[in-house]
């Protein structure tokens, strides 16, 4: 593309080159065209900050995208035979919030809400602690270079989700595996090597609401304090049918779990690029808190947010229809001159910070505070137990559109405290 201002740029988000450091792009954008039309996309790509937070309140831009998709398949005459595999999945996709419009968003958000009551994550603290403290003791064991991920980032959000839901220990190493299936399916991270990502997504779905479905059984019977039996709380009308149950742990582990490692890992990375941050946060702990919120704003989980345009609107004077995409461009929104002074420096004492990594509106992530605990708390304990840590190698990022993701964080730990 040309930018306004007369440079030639490509304006493809997942070339080898964006998908390393996407922020040169993203700037250039922001600055030449901030609502992009991107043939490369096939959408409309919103840059600036103010534009992307005015789009949240936007009711021209839907979030109901599954059951269109549905729909669409389902008139197809030979889809009138068996459903799919991945009509399956979607299926059970359909019924998450976040593909959801008001009223059906409203319902959902309102039953999910009491689940995620403060005191509920709070009461979390120490456990989550014991969770992160386990995960680095294993990882202090190995001797040479290793993944920061696989060790720590990965499979802590699980772990966690599954000890909220009240699922047992010894199950909850599979709440893993089938977050990794859905992930085929939602993301298309197989990509087209994968041809059987479908069948596989199926088998650990099916797996996965099976186990859903007993797990609420056991909870009809034995009510506890745990997540699931807040969620089953409400009587009459109003509830939860048993496979919007379903539908809802499914997303809960879903939306939980990559984005989490992803803050975990992205918030490691960006201290190890800047050493003198990372020595502030060791001298001063208690900046854990505006830390985190200063490293999802600089290099924050979630890179774009989609949404389908179902009436026509204007953003910043440019005329957007109905039936066309747009992708909400948080990390270049993160990363605003605008909003931000100097957004392009890393201060983990940048107070206010008002950056909208957990989205905005209706949406807004309602996960955000047990997240935040999480990534405070294996952030704190991992710059604190590991003194020597330092990156093995220079990492790579995957080339995915919706979220910041590394393939591994190789370091060394170079030994560790208890
Ligand atoms: C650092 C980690 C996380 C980030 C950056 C993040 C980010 C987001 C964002 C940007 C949205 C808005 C989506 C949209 O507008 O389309 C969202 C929604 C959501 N998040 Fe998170 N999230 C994180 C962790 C979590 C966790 C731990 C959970 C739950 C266990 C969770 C559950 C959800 C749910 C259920 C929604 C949908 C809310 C709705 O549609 O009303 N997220 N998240």
């Amino acid at each position: 593309m040309t930018g306004t201002g007369g440079t030639a740029f490509t304006d493809d988000l997942l070339t080898p080159a964006a998908s390393g450091d996407p922020y040169p792009l993203l700037h250039a954008l922001r600055e030449t065209d901030p609502v992009h039309w991107s043939a490369a996309h096939r959408a409309w790509l919103i840059t600036r900050y103010d534009d992307n937070s005015a789009s949240f309140q936007n009711k021209a831009f839907s979030s109901d995208r599954v059951r269109p998709l549905l729909a669409a398949r389902a008139d197809r005459p030979e889809r009138a035979r068996e459903p799919s595999a991945s009509d399956t999945v979607l299926g059970l996709i359909a019924d998450w919030m976040v593909v959801s419009d008001p009223p059906a968003h409203t319902r959902l958000r309102k039953l999910a809400a009491g689940a995620f009551k403060g005191q509920r994550i709070a009461a979390m603290t120490e456990q989550i602690t014991a969770i992160v403290d386990t995960h680095i003791d294993g990882f202090l064991q190995e001797s040479g270079p290793a993944d920061l991920i696989a060790g720590i980032a990965y499979p802590l959000p699980a772990t966690v989700i599954a000890t909220m839901l009240g699922a047992p220990p010894e199950d909850r190493d599979r709440f893993r595996e089938w977050s990794d299936e859905l992930a085929l399916v939602a993301f298309g991270t197989g990509g087209a090597a994968r041809a059987d990502r479908h069948e596989r997504a199926l088998r650990g779905l099916q797996e996965m609401a099976a186990y859903f479905r007993s797990l609420v059984e056991y909870r009809r019977r034995e009510p506890g304090e745990d997540m699931l039996s807040a969620l089953m709380a409400k009587e009459g009308d109003d509830r939860l049918s048993d496979d919007e149950l379903v539908a809802m742990c499914a997303l809960l582990l879903f939306a939980g779990h990559e984005t989490t490692t992803n803050s975990i890992a992205n918030s490691i990375l960006a201290l190890l690029r800047h050493p003198e941050q990372l020595e502030r946060l060791r001298a001063e702990p208690e900046l854990i808190g505006t830390a985190v919120e200063e490293l999802l704003r600089f290099d924050g989980p979630i890179k774009v947010l989609n949404r389908w345009v179902v009436a026509e609107t204007e953003v910043r004077g440019t005329v957007i229809r109905p039936g066309e995409r747009v992708h909400l461009i948080l990390a270049s929104a993160n990363r605003d001159p605008e909003k931000f002074t100097d957004p392009d420096v890393l201060d983990i004492g940048r107070s206010p910070n008002p950056h909208i990594a957990f989205g905005k509106g209706i949406h807004a992530c309602i996960g955000a505070q047990l997240a935040r605990t999480e990534t405070r708390i294996a952030v704190a304990r991992i710059v604190e137990r590991m003194p020597g840590l330092a990156l093995a190698g220079d990492p790579e990022w995957k080339s995915v559109l919706a979220s910041r993701s590394l393939e591994a964080l190789p370091v060394t730990h170079g030994g560790g405290r208890s």
